[in-house]
């Protein structure tokens, strides 16, 4: 099987496996586990922050985020194709009572003058505009990054309004390879940062969250309220540690050979301007009188496994676990549906 569906699908690997045998661990609630805060230091590090939490997801990451910048009442930009507003549950409103407005996009990026046209003066009719999100790279946009100066555009309208800046980095690591820039450059202008050690990276589990000690720890009383306080959790942490270390560089790999898919499909004739594609993951559209959805059954038959998207969109994610075989089965399979 060719799993294109998403880069979590991927099995730890063996020196993970090692990484995670080795590991000392300690009861990471009362703050005991070394590999934990190894793990908790070394990310600070990455993304030129104070402090760092370790939370079981990115969808659990971006919800303290959310909820330790935010009163209940208030409200949050962000663009309308983002992870936090559309695939996580409806959690803002759940968790933290604060109102989405978000920004149609084409690539999942905005400026600071759309943002001008939404934020509201200080009224009591108006909900008190509060926060904005952005997401680097862009999942929905089929993995989009933002430019640094992008982001620091964004941070200088923040500072004039007042307002707080999260950036939802679940795949920084394959901006920063495909932009060729440090985390740095663009952590350094949000309030906090989410990151996931369990997409491109390759482990198992573990998203982190990243600010300054202070709201770090609020995350940490957050974090406990939603029941995601964990114990020897360092065995997992040594896996993000291990990923850190070894599978970041090789993501350019994933960008290559998600590139190859793209252009192959746009020769084949699938709606995809492959120049557009900047990481690893890959939207097209399946042509005329064809259907996503049967495109998907007729790709398990083959073998190969990806996601319908959107309205007769695809979406394929390359990863760890695919290799140059498994990409040219791919396009094997996709020539083969356009003329069964
Ligand atoms: C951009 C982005 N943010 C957050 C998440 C949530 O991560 P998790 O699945 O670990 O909750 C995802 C998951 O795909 C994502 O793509």
């Amino acid at each position: 099987m060719v799993d294109l569906r998403s880069d979590t699908v991927t099995r730890p690997t063996k020196g993970m496996l090692e990484a995670m045998v080795h590991a000392t661990v300690g009861d990471d609630v009362f703050g005991d586990d070394p590999t934990v805060i190894q793990l908790q230091e070394k990310v600070a590090d990455i993304l030129g922050k104070e402090d760092a939490l370790f939370v079981p997801s990115g969808t659990m990451a971006n919800q303290i985020a959310i909820k330790i910048l935010t009163n209940p009442g208030d409200e949050v930009y962000c663009d309308a194709g983002c992870h936090l507003m559309n695939y996580e549950s409806g959690a803002p409103s759940f968790l933290s009572g604060v109102q989405l407005r978000a920004i149609s996009t084409e690539r999942g990026i905005f400026n600071p003058s759309q943002l001008d046209e939404l934020i509201r003066p200080n009224n009591i009719h108006f909900p008190p505009s509060k926060l904005v999100t952005i997401e680097n790279t862009h999942n929905r946009a089929g993995g989009t990054v933002w430019s640094v100066k992008e982001v620091e555009d964004i941070s200088n309208f923040c500072k004039n309004f007042n307002l707080l800046l999260h950036l939802d980095g679940a795949r920084i690591w394959n901006a920063a390879v495909a932009a060729n820039v440090k985390v740095k450059e663009w952590t350094q202008y949000a309030d906090t940062v989410t990151v996931c050690f369990s997409k491109g990276l390759g482990a198992p589990i573990g998203s982190a969250i990243v600010s300054t000690k202070e709201k770090i720890q609020d995350a940490r009383r957050i974090r406990k309220r939603l029941g995601g306080g964990m114990r020897q959790v360092g065995y997992l942490a040594a896996c993000a540690i291990y990923a850190l270390d070894h599978h970041r560089e090789r993501l350019i790999e994933d960008h290559i050979r998600a590139k190859r898919l793209a252009e192959a499909l746009e020769t084949l004739g699938y709606t995809i301007r492959s120049k557009d594609v900047q990481t690893n993951i890959v939207i097209f559209e399946v042509p005329e009188k064809k259907n996503n959805n049967e495109l998907v059954e007729f790709g398990k038959k083959e073998g190969v496994l990806f996601t319908a998207f959107g309205k007769n969109k695809i979406r394929l994610v390359t990863h760890l676990d695919v290799n140059d075989d498994g990409i040219e089965k791919a396009i094997h399979m996709f020539k083969k549906y356009l003329v069964h």
